[in-house]
């Protein structure tokens, strides 16, 4: 059909935990894994986030500090993340951040699937994390008859990582993880910064739509023409699709995380959308002249 219909999109996920429980080695894993293999010689750029695909489907994956990111996120309403992968050492068992993490999860209703990492070790213990996840977070795994996936991995060695790959994919399925695929973009920041050579950028996952280069975006009180797009693998793309993470670059200031961007149809439109909110802030500010 030619509507614009709700169709399915890749999972944008997040891992959370606590401390040195392995995030970083498990998203570093995963890349090198599933990216390497695919693309070989190719040169990942960190615009914090990747995609990877696993049986012919694709997983986005959030790199920066799953922490701060969701908290931002929940605040402006705006749910970046689909699926919270939590890793839970198996030799350290379930620690305040887990419960912190879980609860931000929670909070967001946003599903969780549970990654007990370092298995490897000697002195991991699986059935006692198991236990702890149930003792301190209510959470019972699939295998003790609950209905939460609970996967044993190595962060390190990479086992148990395909099975992971598969249970997100099997949990977006569930969920029925959709978006509005055509039509003009609306696209969640997830970092911005200065680039020393492009200025300006927004690091962002497309939620709805296309964002192509040459759209006129707005975000807040900033917009701007797209003047280029830089994917994962740090290629120059002509156009990004949902939940594909992508650089922007044609700002000329510097994008707040908290909004969204939207494409709109005219840079006129951009420029009277991003000076109404910018009135309104400049209303809200608090005069700082008061004693
Ligand atoms: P923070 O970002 O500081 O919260 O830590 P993190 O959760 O990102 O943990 P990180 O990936 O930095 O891992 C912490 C330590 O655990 C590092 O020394 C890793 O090499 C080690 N580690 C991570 N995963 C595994 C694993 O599966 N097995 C073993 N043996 N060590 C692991
Ligand atoms: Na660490
Ligand atoms: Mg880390």
């Amino acid at each position: 059909t030619k509507k614009n219909e709700l169709v399915t999109r890749p999972p944008v996920v997040t891992v959370m935990g606590h401390v040195d429980h392995g995030k970083t080695t498990l998203l570093d894993k995963i890349r090198k894994t599933r990216i390497a293999e695919q693309e070989v010689g190719g040169i990942t750029q960190s615009i914090g986030a990747y995609q990877v695909e696993y049986a012919g489907k694709k997983i986005t994956f959030i790199d920066t500090p799953g922490h701060e990111l969701f908290t931002e996120m929940r605040a402006k309403g705006v749910q970046v993340t689909d699926i919270v992968v939590l890793v839970v050492a198996a030799d350290d068992g379930v620690m305040p951040q887990t419960i912190e993490a879980y609860n931000h999860a929670k909070a967001a209703n946003v599903p969780v699937i549970v990654a007990i990492n370092k298995i490897d070790k000697p002195n991991a213990n699986v059935e006692a994390t198991k236990q702890q996840l149930v003792t301190k977070l209510n959470l019972i795994p699939e295998d003790w008859g609950g209905d939460t996936i609970v996967v044993p991995i190595s962060a390190r060695t990479g086992q148990g990582i395909d099975q992971l790959l598969e249970m997100i994919l099997l949990l977006a399925e569930i969920k029925e993880i959709k978006c509005y695929p055509k039509g003009p973009a609306r696209a969640a920041i997830i970092e911005s910064k200065v680039d020393r050579a492009l200025g300006p950028v927004a690091n962002a996952i497309v939620k709805d739509g296309i964002l192509n280069v040459g759209d006129y975006i707005v975000a807040g009180p900033v917009y701007c023409k797209v003047r280029a797009l830089i994917d994962d693998k740090g290629r120059r793309i002509k156009s990004a699709e949902p939940s594909q993470p992508v650089m922007i670059v044609g700002f000329e200031e510097l994008p707040d995380i908290r909004y969204t961007i939207y494409a709109v149809e005219s840079l006129e439109l951009a420029q009277e959308i991003a000076q109404e909110v910018k009135e309104k802030l400049e209303k809200e500010k608090p005069s700082k002249r008061k004693i």
